[in-house]
């Protein structure tokens, strides 16, 4: 087989720059280890960022965004037993962000390669990315008991963080940059009306929780818990008397509840790899960064990858130019770790740390009441809740 560009990873990244590609008259195959049936069913993050958005109606794939899509002007902060509005769209001039679940938007993704005839093979086993320093690097994977190349000008690892691609680049010539939390969000979906029209993120002594929502119909909860917790030590009644717990009362007394469909613990984490490429391989998404998932930024950073990236595949088949290619790590690079920033910070502004003393708990109590008294310290988070240009 060949191709211009291989993708392996059919995740939101990999199904995204797919598509976009073809958009453009690229060629391209995305590998996909999984059944679509399996990368349908992950129940991911929820909130776009207009670039996202931007994005998927230029991939021709925002009909349903548009239409089911909730835009959310603002969300709400949950202390000491208030509520406090940070108005998104007022303070930076008009931004807002859109919630649609990330289940939805890659099944948005899948059919519009559907449409347009793209080539998406899942189960592709053992996929291996090969000679990526060289002018024609390849691709190996297995498909039952057939075994598969497909020779391409460019390899792209839109795989996420346990795929195969990151660990392709050579030990010596890149960087890891890391840090591993001491706890980690439980989630839990219900078919039940949300708590509230607007996000609503608690910080709280027993620890952090998020109220959000998938639809009129469907809520998306959060509580922080130690690493050490599985979801069998969760009922759904210990969980949810634990968010009221956390929450303030005028919001606990009208939460609705029901039995969950969906209960997982995700460990938080912060990482990044640099560069994004080496050789013919360039690396994407999840593939290369995480992030916390408290400032909503893991979905809308791949995006911002894949916007760089595809404007430096466009400038290279269609201009002949190699420049963009050239500086794709550096700028996505420059906005992932502003991504990275954002997510440290509401993380510590919001989480309990075990571990940390009282004069940090301190310091926490100062950043919230500044943030409450400050104008300028809440257009700052609204600015990168809202995403960042790129
Ligand atoms: N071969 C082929 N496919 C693979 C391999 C492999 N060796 N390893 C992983 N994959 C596939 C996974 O099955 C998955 O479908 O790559 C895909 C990666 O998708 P994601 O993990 O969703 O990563 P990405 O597409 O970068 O999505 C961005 O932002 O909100 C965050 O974590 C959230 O998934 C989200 C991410
Ligand atoms: C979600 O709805 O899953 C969600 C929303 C906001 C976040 C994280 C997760 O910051």
């Amino acid at each position: 087989m060949r191709t211009q560009v291989g993708i392996i990873g059919g995740g939101p990244s990999g199904l995204l720059l797919s598509q976009l590609l073809h958009v453009r008259g690229i060629d391209n195959v995305v590998l996909e280890k999984h059944s679509r049936e399996h990368v349908l069913g992950r129940i991911r993050a929820g909130v776009l960022e207009r670039g996202f958005a931007r994005l998927m109606r230029e991939a021709q794939v925002g009909d349903r965004m548009d239409r089911e899509g909730q835009v959310h002007e603002g969300f709400q902060i949950a202390c000491n037993g208030t509520l406090d509005r940070i108005d998104l769209k007022g303070l930076t001039r008009g931004d807002t962000v859109l919630v649609y679940g990330q289940t939805e938007l890659t099944r948005d993704l899948y059919e519009g390669r559907d449409a347009l005839g793209g080539t998406v093979i899942h189960r592709a086993e053992e996929v291996e990315p090969r000679d990526i320093e060289t002018q024609a690097p390849y691709i190996t994977f297995r498909r039952g008991c057939e075994a598969i190349r497909l020779d391409c000008d460019y390899i792209v690892g839109c795989d996420g963080f346990h795929g195969v691609s990151r660990q392709t680049l050579p030990k010596h010539r890149v960087r890891e940059f890391e840090r591993v939390y001491s706890f980690g969000w439980l989630g839990v979906l219900t078919q039940t009306p949300p708590v509230s029209s607007e996000l609503i993120y608690a910080r709280h002594e027993r620890g952090f929780a998020l109220c959000s929502l998938r639809s009129a119909a469907l809520s998306r909860y959060y509580i922080q818990v130690p690493l050490t917790d599985s979801v069998d030590d969760w009922t759904d009644e210990r969980f949810f008397e634990e968010l009221r717990r956390r929450l303030p009362d005028q919001v606990s007394a009208t939460m609705v509840t029901g039995p969950s469909i969906e209960k997982s613990v995700a460990p938080l984490r912060s990482y990044v790899v640099e560069p994004m490429r080496h050789g013919r391989l360039f690396l994407a998404g999840d593939a290369a960064h995480i992030v916390p998932p408290t400032g909503a930024k893991g979905l809308n950073t791949a995006a911002s990858d894949v916007h760089y990236l595809h404007e430096a595949l466009v400038h290279h088949y269609i201009h002949g130019d190699d420049g963009c290619l050239d500086h794709y790590s550096e700028r996505a690079l420059a906005r992932v770790w502003k991504a990275q920033r954002f997510s440290w910070w509401m993380t510590a502004l919001l989480h309990r740390f075990p571990e940390r003393g009282d004069y940090d708990q301190r310091l926490q109590e100062t950043e919230l009441s500044y943030l409450r008294s400050s104008d300028v310290a809440r257009a700052s988070l609204a600015e990168n809740y809202v995403g960042l240009p790129f």
